[in-house]
This record gives C-alpha cells, structure tokens and sequence, in this order.
C-alpha cells in the first residue's frame, strides 16, 4: 500500500520505516528539511535500536522516501499524522500548533476515499473537530494512537500489544478500519488485538494508558516515602505485592520517577483538558502524581547532600546517566539530568557521563561537565549517583574497581538497580531510595 507519514520525529520516523519494513511504500513529510536529508541517507535523527537498520533498508529498497514538501503525500491510500503535541509554554495544555499545521497543509492533498490517520496524543474532541475539517474533502479521519516505548520502539510498532482505530459511524468508519487492518495485516496475522471504537474513547485509551502507568510509577514512589520514615524496603515490598497478577512488578520500580517526553506531559494535559470538560476532580490524583513524582528528585539531592557529610560545596560529583531511561539519547524533562543541575547549583563540581545522551545533555545544559569515559567520569569523586539504569551502571560496573578510582565511597542508587549488599561488601556506603541505609 501506498502510505505518507506526516512529522517525522520520534514516532513518524519509526513508524514510516517500520510501515516500510513490512513492504508498504511509504514517504515521509517533514518541514525539518536537515531531518529529512539525515532520514534520505538511511541515518536515524536520534538513537534508537534497530531503526537505522530498518531505515537504510526501506531507502535502499526505494520503498522509503522522505520529503519536505507536503504534495508528495498525494497518492497515497492512508496519511498518518505523527507530530509532536507537547506542553504548552506557561500552561499544562498540550500545544496543538503542529497538528493544526499539519492538517492544515495535508487537506489540500487528499483524494475521496483517502484515509487520513491521526496518531500524536491529543487531548479528547482535537478528533472531532479535525474530522470537520477532512470531511469536504471526501477522505476520512480514524484516530490510531501509538504506544510506542522509547527504546523499543520499532518492536512496539511492528509488533504492538494492541491496535486501536477511532472511525466514524457507519459503513464510511467500517471501511477506514479495514483499510487500517490492511495496513497493519503482519501485526493482525499474529492475532494482535485491533479494537474500533469511536473517536473519543480511541483519544482516551491513549492518555488513560499513560495516565495509569505514572500512578503506578508514583504509587510505588509514595511507599518509597513512607518505607524511609519506617526502614522498611520499597524493593521487596514491590516484589512482594507485584507477584499478586493483579497487580504485575512492572512499573513498580521506584527511584527517581518518570520523565521523558510522554508521561509528565501526557497527565498534565490529561488534568488540563479534564479542567475545560467541568471533570478536574476526576482527575485530580493526577496533580499528586506529578508531585509524588517531582519529590523523589527532591529526596535524590537530600540522599547526595547526606552522603557528601552535609554540603556539595566543591565536591565532586559522578553522575551516571543523564537519559530519562536507559536504550534511549532522550534528556527530555530527564530527572537524571534534572538531579545533575540541582547538584551543580548547590555547588558541586558535576560531572555526567551516558553511553548515548551525552550531545543532547551538553545543549541543554551546557554547564555541568560530561565525560563519555565511565571510569574517567567516576575518577576522584567525592560520591557516585546512579540516575539511569543503563546496564553499563548496575551489572556492568564492579563495585570494587570504581572504588578503587572514586575519593569517597558514597553511592546513591536513583533508580534501586544496584547490587546494594555487593557495594557495601565492596566498602561503600549505599544510598537507596526507600531503602534502609544498612
Ligand atoms: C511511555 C509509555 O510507556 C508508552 O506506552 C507511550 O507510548 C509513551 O510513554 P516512554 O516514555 O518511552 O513510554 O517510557 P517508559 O518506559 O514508559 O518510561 C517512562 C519513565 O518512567 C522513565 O523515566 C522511566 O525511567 C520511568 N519508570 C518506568 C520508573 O521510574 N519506574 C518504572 O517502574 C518504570
């Protein structure tokens, strides 16, 4: 099938060459003409697994194009609209700027009976009032959220845990969502579940998806708190209440929190929409997981100031990891980065190494200092703080060897992912959050 995926950030870029992969002919549209000319030569615009793969492979097959003018669109059977929606400036709504550009371009290309496929995380009703818009022109909207995963994001779009298509009533949303099994046929052949439904429930299954992961997450992160006033241990108390299968261990790993360029946006503009529907007590809860969450990076800098005797005044500081989550370069609202930065204003000498964020974290907070070289990161340090669980930090780094390069042996573990009684075997005292000390 002929496809175009409009914006070609995170979620486009993969999900054009992952349409590619299994054997659509698909161009890619995006107003970022350095972005496109990366994408052209088969080179991912940021570090994800396997897609430079799968995108070198699609452009050699000349399956896979890229663009910046949006009349290359026109042909194609299904249009997906991949842009960013991220949070407003001042505000927690969601920006909506680029999927009205977007829109606004693409209605000019479509064709009767071209399906137009909305996949950015929007707030509830930007479907219906888009569909308007579509409508003249004879094609169809259907709402498609994506559940991609940073880091796994190419598995999680060839092979998704589920499918959703929002379509209007009728026969006009019976044939856009088969139209979108076509396009998805090798996931729906594997028995993915593909679930139609109208356009609003298709918006909420996204952010109600997200929205229960931070609670998770955060619940987890509130036991943390009430296990370190107590000298309980949140680990095995995660362990323990996770083996029940209505509860799950995923996303029970409490540390540092979330952050990246989904969830922390994703609940706030859930809130704000909640707001403007009259419904701001439904979700109310949300606000207080964002604060549990914002509190642990609170209580990362009070363990570092603890295990540095009481001040971080020119003392060093090793940070190990500045991605939001390891398998990924994103620094986008990290709370690994964010815990460097409190650090480095409190007046320690900060340094951060990552095995693939360093660039980005340079840019954006160009005055910490980074070293790419673990060991040499870790030299001389007054304490160690481990806030991605990059495999490198929690199985890859024997406790011995970096107390042999460190000044002091204070390690304070972000993310529980540390061999705790191994560290403190090794002579080192352990900081955990929600742990107790000894
Ligand atoms: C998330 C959703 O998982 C995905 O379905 C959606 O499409 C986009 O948002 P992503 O942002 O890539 O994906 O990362 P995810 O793996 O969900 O992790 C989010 C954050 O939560 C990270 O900062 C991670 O470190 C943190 N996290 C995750 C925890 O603090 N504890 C956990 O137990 C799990």
């Amino acid at each position: 099938m002929r496809l175009s995926v409009i914006g070609c950030g995170y979620l486009g870029a993969v999900h054009a060459a992952a349409m590619a992969s299994i054997g659509h002919e698909v161009v890619g549209i995006d107003v970022d003409q350095a972005k496109i000319d990366r994408l052209a030569r088969g080179e991912a615009p940021f570090f994800e697994p396997g897609l430079n793969e799968i995108l070198a492979e699609g452009v050699a097959s000349g399956r896979l194009t890229f663009s910046t003018d949006m009349a290359a669109a026109r042909g194609a059977a299904v249009h997906f609209v991949g842009v960013g929606t991220p949070q407003q400036q001042g505000s927690y709504s969601a920006d909506l700027t680029y999927v009205d550009a977007a829109f606004a371009s693409l209605v000019h290309q479509l064709r009767p009976g071209d399906i137009v496929a909305g996949k950015s995380t929007v707030p509830v009703g930007t479907a219906a009032r888009l569909a308007e818009l579509v409508a003249p022109t004879g094609a169809t909207l259907v709402w498609n959220p994506e559940f991609l995963r940073e880091g796994w994001a190419v598995q999680d779009t060839i092979d998704p845990d589920r499918l959703v298509a929002g379509v209007p009533a009728g026969a006009e949303g019976e044939r856009a969502a088969d139209i979108l099994r076509e396009v998805y046929h090798t996931a729906i052949a594997k028995k993915t579940p593909f679930i139609v439904t109208d356009y609003a429930t298709a918006e909420l299954v996204k952010v109600a998806a997200n929205a229960f992961l931070a609670t998770k997450i955060s619940f987890i992160n509130a036991m943390a708190e009430i296990a370190e006033v107590t000298g309980a241990d949140v680990t095995q108390l995660a362990d323990a209440i996770g083996h029940d299968g209505r509860i799950g261990r995923r996303f029970l790993g409490a540390g540092i929190g979330f952050g990246g360029g989904c969830l922390p946006k994703d609940i706030r503009a859930f809130s704000a929409r909640a707001e403007e529907l009259g419904k701001s007590e439904s979700v109310a809860f949300l606000r207080e997981v964002d604060a549990i969450n914002l509190r642990r990076r609170d209580r990362a800098v009070e363990l570092t100031l603890e295990a540095l005797g009481g001040s971080a005044f020119e003392k060093r500081v090793a940070i190990l990891g500045a991605a939001f989550k390891p398998h990924s370069d994103d620094i986008r609202d990290s709370p690994a980065l964010d815990v460097a930065v409190r650090l480095h204003g409190l007046g320690a000498s900060v340094v951060v190494t990552d095995p693939e964020a360093i660039e980005n974290a340079r840019l954006a907070q160009p005055q910490l200092e980074y070293i790419a070289d673990r060991d040499e990161a870790l030299r001389d340090a007054d304490a160690v703080v481990v806030v991605t669980e990059w495999e490198e930090y929690r199985h890859q780094l024997n406790p011995a060897h970096a107390a042999e390069l460190v000044k002091g042996r204070a390690v304070v573990d972000g993310r529980n992912c540390l061999d705790a009684q191994a560290w403190r075997d090794a002579g080192w005292a352990y900081y955990g959050l929600g742990r107790p000390r000894v």
